[in-house]
């Protein structure tokens, strides 16, 4: 598989693509994991200054470890536990510009600075969750809320798709 980034202008162009890349991904690989590893790898070459990108799976114990690139991380999350786990328990979209002055953190790789985390829904219960990690802060802002909610919402058709 060949990706090609093509250029683009503005954040929202940049995601737009990504979420084609996305679909591309699941129609080649037909298979769960093998679709998130790629697009575990898409983010990592398209998103910059960022040092994690991946998933974390919500099984029957909480979140377990996906796909992902970046450095070894904790395998296992509680529901509620550090920014992933309160994605999950508040079913909601999470930015944290300063992972240092959040006392709800999980660090996982001690460059981390700033983190954004989106719930994947199917079916209205979530399978999931996008994390992808800053070394600087404040590295996302509403521009990639929107981007990572459209990445979730393709990932979500294509995994409906999937099961
Ligand atoms: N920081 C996350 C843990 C996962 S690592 O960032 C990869 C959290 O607080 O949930």
């Amino acid at each position: 598989m060949d990706i090609t980034i093509t250029e683009f202008h503005t954040k929202q162009e940049m995601y737009a693509q990504m979420a084609q890349h996305i679909q591309n991904i699941f129609d080649e690989a037909a298979d769960l994991y093998a679709a998130l590893a790629n697009t575990s790898a898409l983010m990592a070459l398209y998103l910059e200054v960022i040092n994690w990108a991946g998933f974390y799976l919500l099984k029957e114990k909480g979140l377990v470890l996906g796909p992902f690139q970046g450095k070894p991380a904790v395998a296992h999350i509680q529901i509620g536990d550090g920014v992933c786990g309160t994605a999950v328990l508040e079913r909601a979209q999470q930015r944290v510009d300063d992972v240092h002055s959040c006392c709800n953190h999980i660090a996982c790789d001690l460059n981390s600075s700033s983190e954004i985390v989106t719930p994947i829904f199917v079916k209205d219960r979530i399978f999931g969750v996008i994390d992808v990690d800053s070394p600087i802060p404040a590295r996302f802002d509403e521009e990639d809320e929107k981007g990572m909610r459209l990445l979730a919402e393709t990932i979500e058709q294509k995994i409906t798709g999937l099961l």
